[in-house]
């Protein structure tokens, strides 16, 4: 039924039964609710609110205690979506233990259903088996990874050399054995994303990443327009509303009718009932100027 909850086990039913997944980010109620009564599938509580909500130049700073912030306000918005939370910078690298504990204040604390974390290496494939043995579910992200934007230097397509390819591919395959459900792919060529897509079991999403992955995810603030002249526009971006547009112009809109006193009108106040106005009025109406 479509009003029905998705699962992580329909995830994996969409990916064998070839139905494309939806996925898109959220980051407070308004934006939850949206994501999720349009038929999203899995909305994700990204990091990406450093930049996009925050106005973060990357998403380094970003730190648990926003992100749970945002995790709690998305979730009270979303009623039909897989929710996953995104594990911010050093949440999950320093230790098991901390990485486990963190995890589990976004499944706990934060209503999420699952986490993600950025990376494929030994240790971050070690966290993946160390989360699902605790019980949580955990959602992959390979390619451009914004977390290691100072090992990378920019944020740019990765995978692009053939051994690099080839070890795009390696990275997913590792996930899956460490027992990701999910894999997200970002900004990689066309042709590896689909060779990784047909290679691992489990979905895999892209994000420029091309349509042959199972699903695609996009920023919510950059499908809805909503950053603003000079903000860079991405290739892999589609933007179908120029919302920042649409939201100045109303706001312009409120404040030329205040100046003008076009707003508020009648239509738009309460009155008191009748008795009421005219004791009102008896006991404190208008004094004739002295
Ligand atoms: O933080 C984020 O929004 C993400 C998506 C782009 C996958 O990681």
């Amino acid at each position: 039924m479509a009003d029905e909850r998705v699962t992580i086990p329909a995830l994996l039913e969409m990916k064998r039964s070839g139905k494309k997944i939806a996925m898109i980010t959220a980051y407070d109620y308004p934006t939850a609710r949206i994501a999720d009564s349009a038929g999203a599938d899995v909305v994700l509580v990204g990091d990406s609110a450093g930049n996009v909500v925050m106005g973060y130049e990357s998403t380094i700073p970003v730190t648990m205690a926003e992100m749970l912030h945002h995790t709690k306000a998305v979730k009270r918005g979303v009623k039909r979506a897989l929710l996953v939370a995104d594990m911010p910078f050093m949440s999950f690298q320093v230790s098991t233990e901390e990485t486990i504990r963190n995890a589990g204040i976004f499944i706990k604390e934060g209503g999420a259903a699952a986490v993600k974390i950025e990376g494929a290496g030994p240790a971050r494939c070690a966290a993946v088996r160390a989360l699902c043995e605790a019980g949580i579910s955990v959602m992959g992200h390979i390619g451009l990874t914004p977390q290691s934007i100072h090992q990378l230097g920019e944020l740019k397509v990765q995978g692009s050399a053939a051994d690099d390819a080839v070890r795009l591919v390696e990275a997913a395959e590792a996930l899956a054995s460490a027992g990701v459900f999910c894999i997200v792919v970002e900004v990689v060529p066309r042709e590896v994303a689909a060779v990784v897509t047909s290679r691992v079991k489990v979905p895999v999403i892209g994000i420029g990443a091309g349509p042959d992955c199972d699903g695609q995810v996009l920023v919510f603030h950059d499908l809805c327009g909503l950053n603003g002249p000079g903000a860079a526009k991405p290739k892999h971006v589609k933007e179908y509303v120029d919302g920042y547009d649409v939201l100045e112009t109303a706001v312009r809109s409120y404040i030329d009718e205040v100046r003008s006193t076009a707003f508020p009108t009648d239509a738009n106040s309460f009155h008191l009932k009748a008795d009421d106005r005219r004791a009102f009025l008896e006991q404190r109406g208008p004094k004739p100027r002295a």
